[in-house]
């Protein structure tokens, strides 16, 4: 292990490793664990050859295999022949991120829970109706297409060229939601220990995503008007990313609106690095102002690696599954490739649905817009009677109220808060970097009847907060 200059780092990083209890495989097993908890192992660095780390710890080899075949076991690294062993990109980590994320779900836990975790529009009766009978079409069509039905890519198209960014169906690609989109392009782009950019705080669904590539991930600081292009610069000047992500509307989690000018450099400098670039347009329909949002940040550069992502699931329904990306000419090949080798395409009932529903785009807008308007009305009214001590910005759109608390903790707040009937993410689970554990994502597509319920379960769960000051408060 002399020759090898990652030495003193790992015998740093083990230094203690005899400590612990139990035999030797044992105590190096914890070590290693607590390596890739404490963040000094980072998702898909590389663990050193058993045959060197072995001597630098004055054991045999068989005690090193056997501690990382129980590591691989418990899913803490992977290993292949002739790759060696790293430390899995989905491996524990001791952020409140992962301890508190819980896989995507409503309905599952106790009835009378409120779900403040994710944001979903919630269907009407005469809704379901009517995507029953707009389903009724598939079933006269010829079963695959991989790249989405041809009819629905149309609509697509024409939509983004009547909006100024002139598009050709053969350029969209209909995915299983935006979330199959980010996925396959982060899968294409991103390889172990690339580097990447997204906002932070972001949409934590992006961040999983490109986490589980292995790349390196860098946080761009979102102000009050969404990223500061000179922060990108300075990024991509130090690091070189991949890929970047960027929600420029209505962002997740905080309601920035990048401005025009700002959408205009940062577009230049995308174009000059050659950096391909995710332009999430999720939220970009859910605009509550008079006047529309600026137009989409790949408009100010039509020849740069702009992939733009959209779904229904925030405008109609999430449960329809439906979303799509907007392709470059240079990467509509391989992100093609990639949706058909993922599942041969999407559910035809699904996007029959959606080419009902995109017929009359302009009133599916508003219905939404008045919907959901009304809700941040009444969630942030209740928030300034009962919680007055916690702060936002009401946003001209999107769906959720970022919240500073007065105090840190808030993600001891939001295991208090279960109790309570009240599930919550901590705001900082979606941070890049770790941030502030002050923030609190409150979105406003709960049932509006159980908004005042859901608030005084908030209110009640805040003073037991309060009256149990955890460790934060001494800092
Ligand atoms: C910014 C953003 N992008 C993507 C998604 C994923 O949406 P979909 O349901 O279309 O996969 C979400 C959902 O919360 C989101 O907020």
């Amino acid at each position: 292990m002399t020759a090898d200059p990652d030495t003193p780092r790992w015998a740093a990083l083990l230094a203690e490793w005899r400590r612990g209890s139990g035999t030797l495989q044992t105590r190096l097993t914890t070590a290693l664990q607590e390596g890739v908890t404490t963040g000094h192992l980072r998702p898909g660095e590389r663990l050193p050859a058993e045959r060197t780390l072995a001597p630098l710890l004055g054991v045999s080899r068989s005690t090193v295999v056997a501690a990382y075949d129980d590591l691989a076991a418990t899913g803490w690294v992977t290993r292949r022949v002739g790759s060696g062993t790293h430390v899995s990109p989905t491996a524990p980590r001791s952020s409140p991120v992962m301890t508190l994320r819980t896989p995507v779900t409503s309905g599952r836990h106790a009835e009378d829970t409120l779900d403040f975790t994710i944001a979903v529009p919630l269907i009407t009766p005469a809704q379901q109706e009517r995507m029953t009978a707009a389903s009724q079409g598939a079933f006269q069509e010829s079963v695959y297409h991989p790249h989405g039905l041809p009819e629905l890519r149309a609509v697509l198209a024409d939509s983004y060229t009547r909006e100024g960014l002139p598009t050709r169906p053969e350029q969209v690609v209909v995915t299983s939601g935006a979330q199959q989109a980010i996925s396959l392009i982060a899968g294409t782009l991103l390889r172990r220990g690339d580097h990447a950019l997204l906002e932070t705080p972001t949409y934590f669904g992006a961040i999983d995503v490109f986490r589980a590539t292995g790349a390196e991930l860098h946080g761009v600081p979102v102000g009050e008007r969404g990223v500061n292009p000179d922060d990108f610069a300075h990024l991509v000047r130090a690091h070189g990313p991949r890929l970047a992500f960027l929600t420029p509307t209505f962002q997740n989690p905080t309601g920035t609106v990048l401005p025009a000018r700002a959408r205009e450099r940062l577009a230049a400098l995308i174009a000059d690095a050659h950096l391909p670039t995710i332009e999430d347009d999720t939220l970009y329909d859910l605009g509550f102002a008079d006047t529309p949002p600026p137009a989409r940040l790949s408009t100010f550069a039509p020849g740069a690696s702009v992939i733009n992502v959209g779904s229904l699931s925030k405008l109609y329904w999430a449960g329809l599954r439906v979303g799509w990306m907007r392709l470059p000419a240079t990467l509509a090949g391989p992100l093609g490739q990639a949706k058909t080798l993922a599942d041969f395409g999407g559910s035809l009932p699904s996007q029959h649905i959606a080419l009902n529903l995109l017929d009359d785009l302009p009133s599916l807008r508003q219905e939404r817009r008045e919907k959901v308007s009304a809700a941040r009305d009444l969630l942030s009214g209740l928030l300034r009677i009962h919680l007055p001590e916690w702060t936002f910005r009401t946003s001209d759109g999107g769906q959720y109220l970022w919240i500073e608390l007065p105090s840190p903790g808030a993600s001891r707040f939001t295991h208090l808060a279960a109790p309570y009937g009240v599930r919550l993410f901590p705001g900082a689970s979606m941070g890049v970097e770790p941030l502030p554990d002050r923030y609190l994502r409150l979105p406003f597509t709960l049932d509006p009847a159980r908004l005042p319920e859901a608030v005084m379960r908030l209110r009640a769960a805040w003073d037991d907060f309060q009256a149990r000051p955890g460790q934060e408060g001494l800092a």
